[in-house]
């Protein structure tokens, strides 16, 4: 039986204190993998949902933002220096990276994205369909990564920043 997560993010204000200078209002920014005609392209996004203050028990009062519903979360350990190899997105969902490196490329596009793992190593990969993407793990490390699909592939509603990954001055706008 599927086990739905609820996932919901929360950051340390501290990282948000620049946003809020001129508005209280800070929104999740997080490079896409979509399809595009029938090819793999980057996109940042930007969630349509803002961060809000949390009222739940242990974390009041902290930034929260809930994403999505979410099915099947997958915990993988990539071992360091490892080539994925051009896949698409088995299916719609969220990936983490936790640890270590990813390095994405297209195959029909010299546009490449880093994601490092750690606070800022979320990406949506929806590229389900067309020319997919190469993912490649070149650190020494091992690369740790959350997989959580969007239960009934619902894609949470978001504006697109850049046609290209973030590049860093698009989080927390
Ligand atoms: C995608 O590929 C299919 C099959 O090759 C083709 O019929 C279709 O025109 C392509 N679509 C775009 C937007 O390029
Ligand atoms: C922003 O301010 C409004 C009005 O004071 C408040 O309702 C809301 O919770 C605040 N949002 C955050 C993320 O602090
Ligand atoms: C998650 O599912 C519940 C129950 O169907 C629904 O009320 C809620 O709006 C969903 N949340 C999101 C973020 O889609
Ligand atoms: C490569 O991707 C970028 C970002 O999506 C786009 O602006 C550019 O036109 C693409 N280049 C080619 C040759 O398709």
């Amino acid at each position: 039986m599927r086990c739905p997560v609820h996932l919901a993010l929360i950051w340390a204000s501290a990282r948000l204190v620049a946003a809020e200078s001129t508005s209280n209002t800070t929104y999740l920014t997080a490079t896409a993998l979509v399809t595009k005609g029938n090819d793999s392209a980057f996109e940042c996004w930007q969630l349509t949902e803002p961060f809000r203050r949390a009222s739940v028990p242990g974390i009041s009062g902290a930034q929260i933002v809930t994403i999505s519903n979410n099915t099947d979360l997958a915990y993988s350990i990539i071992p360091p220096r490892f080539d994925g190899g051009i896949h698409n997105a088995p299916v719609p969902q969220i990936v983490h990276f936790l640890s270590g490196l990813a390095y994405l490329t297209l195959p029909h596009n010299e546009t490449e994205a880093w994601v490092v793992g750690g606070v800022g190593g979320l990406l949506f990969a929806v590229d389900t369909v067309g020319t997919g993407h190469r993912t490649q793990y070149p650190s020494d490390q091992e690369t740790v990564a959350i997989a959580l699909p969007f239960a009934e592939g619902k894609i949470p509603d978001h504006t697109v920043l850049v046609e290209g990954p973030c590049n860093g001055e698009q989080t927390f706008v």
